[in-house]
């Protein structure tokens, strides 16, 4: 692997995420909101941005993990934490970090209708667009990003880099 170079920079990303929070508190003016953090990788953008979004926030985590060769459409996403309270009559956004294929979010988002939330969206705070195999259609996205594997602010490669302040990329 070559150099760690800066994709989406510190200030950058903030303020987005910042836009992405105004845009939350229109649509959701006057109500609670259940913010569910897919683990790990969603754990800097969920706090970031609960903390410029003012309603009151209510947090969940979920972990998951996916197995799948990425050169088929096959694949399998297990349960790896589950939610521990009821999101039962709750406006609920689910935060990821990035979306690929959307195997993940197609399962998470069957799996939470069936706990009878009173809405579910989806925020995301980046989009491969390109590398979409599964019907998924975030409501709030960051960044849409090309098809370059990414790191930090919550994204790993092999568990490393994830408290990086910024999105970087290896290059080639
Ligand atoms: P999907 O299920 O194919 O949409 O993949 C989503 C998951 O794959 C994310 O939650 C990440 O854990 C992982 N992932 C996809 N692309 C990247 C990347 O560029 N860097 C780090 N992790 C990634
Ligand atoms: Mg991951």
């Amino acid at each position: 692997m070559g150099d760690l170079k800066v994709l989406i920079d510190e200030e950058t990303l903030q303020a987005k995420i910042g836009e992405v929070a105004e845009r939350i508190m229109k649509d959701y003016e006057g109500k609670d909101i259940t913010f569910i953090c897919i683990l790990k990788g969603s754990a800097l953008f969920t706090v970031d941005l609960a903390k410029k979004v003012k309603n009151n926030v209510k947090f969940e985590f979920i972990r998951v993990s996916s197995y799948g060769d990425s050169t088929v459409s096959s694949g399998k996403v297990t349960m790896k934490l589950d939610l521990q309270d009821s999101i039962e009559g709750e406006d609920v956004i689910i935060i990821e970090d990035i979306i690929d294929t959307g195997r993940t979010l197609s399962y998470l988002r069957d799996y939470l209708k069936e706990k009878n939330p009173a809405s579910l969206r989806i925020c995301t705070l980046l989009d491969k667009k390109e590398r979409r195999e599964f019907d998924i259609e975030p409501d709030y996205t960051a960044f849409n990003i090309p098809d370059k594997f990414v790191v930090g602010y919550g994204l790993d490669d092999k568990e490393n880099y994830r408290n990086l302040p910024y999105v970087g990329y290896f290059d080639v």
